[in-house]
Parts: C-alpha cells; sequence; structure tokens
C-alpha cells in the first residue's frame, strides 16, 4: 500500500517584507524625488526612525534589494513617506526612481532608530540640523504633535548645495503650519533656517561653519547651545554628521540612546 504524503506547507518568515503599493510620487530635481506607499495596518513606528525599503526581485537576483531609509511621514498618517536621493549607479535608486503609482515596493517589518523623542532628555528648544535628504527623519518629527508637547521651540536647519534642493523642506514647513491638525500646535515655536554652500542664499555656509561663527544664532535671534537647555539631532551624510556630532559637543551636549536619553542623537541618512 502506497502512502500519500501531503506536501510540507510552505515556510512563512514572519519578519519578510511586505508588498506595498506606491501611491505617488514626486521629482524635485534629477538627484531628489519623494514618493509615497501603502501602510499596512499593523506597521507601528515612532517618529524618526527608519525602516527597510526595496524593490521586488528580478529574476537575477535570489532576493530583493532593501536599504534603509527614514520614513518622512508622521506616525499618525495612513501613507508612508519617503525622500530619496538618486544614485546613477546606485543598486537600489537607479531603479527606485522609475517608480511609478501602482507599483509594488517592499517594506521592512521592523522600523528602528535613533533619531527618536525618547532618546532625548527634556528641554527648552530642539534644533534638528540636516543636509540634504538628512531632512527626512525631521519631516516625520516636525509633523508629531508630541515634539510640540515637549519643547517650547522647534529648530530645524536644512543646508544644501543649491537652492533647489530647499524645495521639499520649504513646502513641507507651508504644508505643517497650514495643516487642520498640526497647524494649531505648531503655532510660531517651529522655526525654519535654511543655507546654502554653492549658490547666493540670504544664509550662505555649511552647518558647521554657522555653528562656529555663531551666525546661526545671531541670524535667528538664539542664545548660543546650552546643554541645560538645549536638545540637538543630527542627519546628513557620515561626514557633516561627525564634523557637526563633535562641534556639538564642544559645547556641553552629550550623546543618548533609547536606553539612556541625553542632549544629542545622529543618524546617518542612508544613501544607496
Ligand atoms: P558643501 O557644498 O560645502 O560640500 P551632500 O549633498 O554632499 O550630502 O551635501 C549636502 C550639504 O552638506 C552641502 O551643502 C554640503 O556642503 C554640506 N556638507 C558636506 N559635508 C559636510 C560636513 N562635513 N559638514 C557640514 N556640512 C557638510
Amino acid at each position: 500500500m502506497s502512502t500519500v504524503e501531503s506536501a510540507p506547507a510552505p515556510k512563512v518568515n514572519p519578519n519578510a517584507p511586505t508588498e506595498e503599493t506606491v501611491l505617488s510620487v514626486e521629482h524635485y530635481t534629477d538627484r531628489l524625488f519623494r514618493f509615497e506607499i501603502s501602510r499596512p495596518a499593523s506597521f507601528r513606528f515612532r517618529s524618526g526612525e527608519f525602516v527597510m525599503i526595496g524593490l521586488p526581485k528580478t529574476e537575477e537576483q535570489r532576493k530583493p534589494l532593501l536599504r534603509a531609509y527614514s520614513i518622512a511621514s508622521p506616525a499618525w498618517d495612513d501613507k508612508l513617506e519617503f525622500y530619496s536621493i538618486k544614485v546613477p549607479d546606485g543598486p537600489l535608486t537607479s531603479r527606485l526612481q522609475k517608480i511609478k503609482a501602482g507599483d509594488t515596493v517592499m517594506l521592512g517589518k521592523k522600523p528602528v532608530g535613533t533619531l527618536v523623542l525618547d532618546a532625548l532628555l527634556p528641554g527648552k528648544r530642539l534644533y534638528m540640523f540636516s543636509t540634504g535628504t538628512g531632512i527626512a527623519p525631521f519631516a516625520s518629527l516636525i509633523r508629531d504633535p508630541e515634539t510640540y508637547e515637549r519643547y517650547d521651540e522647534v529648530i530645524l536647519t536644512h543646508t544644501c548645495r543649491q537652492a533647489a534642493e530647499l524645495s521639499y523642506g520649504l513646502r513641507l514647513v507651508n504644508d505643517v503650519r497650514e495643516d487642520p491638525l498640526v497647524g494649531e500646535m505648531v503655532g510660531d515655536k517651529l522655526l525654519h533656517i535654511t543655507s546654502l554652500t554653492r549658490e547666493e542664499h540670504p544664509l550662505k555656509g555649511r552647518i558647521t561653519t554657522l555653528i562656529k561663527s555663531g551666525d546661526l544664532f545671531k541670524n535667528a535671534g538664539l542664545p548660543p547651545l546650552n546643554p541645560a537647555e538645549d536638545r540637538v539631532m543630527i542627519c546628513g551624510s557620515m561626514d557633516m554628521i561627525n564634523d557637526t556630532k563633535a562641534l556639538v559637543e564642544t559645547f556641553g551636549l552629550t550623546e543618548g540612546s533609547n536606553s539612556k536619553p541625553a542632549e544629542l542623537v545622529v543618524e546617518k541618512s542612508f544613501v544607496g
């Protein structure tokens, strides 16, 4: 007598990325674009965290290619937004920049990160120093009502090479102020300071130069960095993070984490 074995049930990896739908794509320059994807009801994150994002595998690939991306949308939004650089030869972004509404994007299941409010001690002012696409986690945080519950003043700085690269942040801040949900909490607490390094602009120079010279503070009518009152988050390229962090530490601020909150947190913006 022969026995018929039933086929084993396919193994389901509970941590496998989910397939999400692209809802919108907007290109700013030949180097920058943003996109929105569907958000599974079970997907939870804290504003400022990042998650793995990728594209379904092609015939040549064994696995989908995934990269860490800061979530730019706030935790209350039913969509997920990302702000990305386009690297011409980048394994992921060279393909990702071609996505259109209706396409599929892979979304990791475990958002993580250090640029979160819980990693900082209470304070009076929250500085967010960003360059380029490093503004993304702050796009989430400045739309989170908790940011304004915790701080009297929120100062977002964004430094780019050229004016066109400021567009995303300028519209973001404008929309936050007008938002029916968050706008009232934001009031006049949010200060957006832009500077450029390779084109004319009212404020010129790297964030490190502006902190060192004191022009950043003079310009905004703010006192110099003070560990008793000020908290700092930093996001940009690796060099920008290292240099800005070292400078902020000279004012007496120390690095915090989820388990040991302090005055300063950093995170690199992931590019690929
Ligand atoms: P710069 O034009 O002087 O290089 P990128 O697109 O290369 O990430 O740069 C974004 C912005 O960050 C640019 O304005 C750039 O200035 C600035 N930047 C680059 N490296 C640093 C650094 N080590 N410290 C501070 N700002 C930096």
